[in-house]
């Protein structure tokens, strides 16, 4: 089982994150799965329009923590950990250049490398549930794969710093107002619907031709200012202040759950 579900509906793709029973929490088989769907999807012609969404009842909680799995932690080498680091970078970094019109549906908990996931997508539609939560600074690492400049670029500097130096949760009507989502509708999966009609009424060559357009404005807006995101994931999990917090991180997920 790979933690992602592909499903054909013509020419839509449904990427699933399929791992309801832990929220769609992404490890290394998730971002396997999803990587080789984007390297289908690169040649992928008949495909004009991708939606990403979650089983269950959240998009996703974000990196799988129950492993510890930051840092390229396992791979042999520096040089192997700090690629093994930057997998989901990378991936990000693809699937926003993909020729096909990307739409994220997005419901419940949408956490740290999830709401970056959202965010590499073109268009996304969300209902009343949404709830978006950069948590990264709490477990000990400054927010990476690119999150910063991609998070700048779709809500401005003010909101990205708010949102990433607090924690703080963002709701459903506030991520409408800030742009981070562009439709909240009250049935998701006819907004996703009504959304994807929309897309496929457009001729496909200038509606792609329009997305490669958009997506190198974007991409250029990132900039230089990730390349190091690797060598922070791989590096701050060394530190003790890094460490504790991250252990504090979890008793408090512990403790929550007890009470
Ligand atoms: N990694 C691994 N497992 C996760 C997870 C994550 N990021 N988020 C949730 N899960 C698992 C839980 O451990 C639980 O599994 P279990 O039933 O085997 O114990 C299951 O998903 C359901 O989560 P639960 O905490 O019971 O649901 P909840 O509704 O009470 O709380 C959250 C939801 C999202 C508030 C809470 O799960 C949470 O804080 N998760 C961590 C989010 C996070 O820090 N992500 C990292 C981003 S960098």
């Amino acid at each position: 089982m790979s933690g992602v579900r592909t499903e054909r509906d013509g020419a839509v793709v449904h990427l699933v994150l399929d791992r309801p029973d832990k929220l769609n929490a992404l490890n290394g088989e998730v971002l396997r799965a999803l990587t080789d769907s984007v390297a289908a999807l690169e040649d992928d012609l008949d495909a004009r329009v991708v939606v990403l969404r979650g089983e269950g009842r959240a998009f996703s909680a974000g990196a799988d923590i129950s492993g510890g799995g930051f840092g390229g932690a396992g791979s042999s080498g520096w040089a192997a950990r700090r690629h093994a680091a930057g997998g989901w970078q990378r991936l990000l970094d693809r699937f926003e250049a993909l020729s096909q019109i990307t739409v994220a549906a997005l419901r419940g908990h949408c956490i740290g490398g999830a709401a970056l996931l959202a965010a590499a997508c073109d268009i996304r539609i969300a209902d009343e549930s949404l709830q978006v939560r950069i948590p990264e600074l709490a477990i000990g690492i400054p927010l990476t794969w690119g999150g910063n400049p991609r998070l700048v670029r779709e809500i401005g500097l003010p909101l990205a710093r708010d949102l990433v130096m607090t924690g703080r949760i963002m709701e459903a009507d506030e991520a409408l107002r800030s742009g981070f989502v562009q439709r909240l509708v009250a049935d998701l999966d006819e907004g996703v619907a009504s959304c994807v009609e929309e897309l496929l009424a457009m001729p496909d060559a200038p509606l792609r031709m329009t997305k490669a357009m958009m997506s190198a404005i974007g991409r250029a807006q990132i900039g230089a200012a990730a390349w190091a995101d690797a060598d922070l994931i791989a590096w701050s999990p060394r530190e003790p202040e890094s460490q504790q917090a991250a252990a504090g991180y979890a008793a408090r997920k512990r403790g929550r759950k007890k009470t």
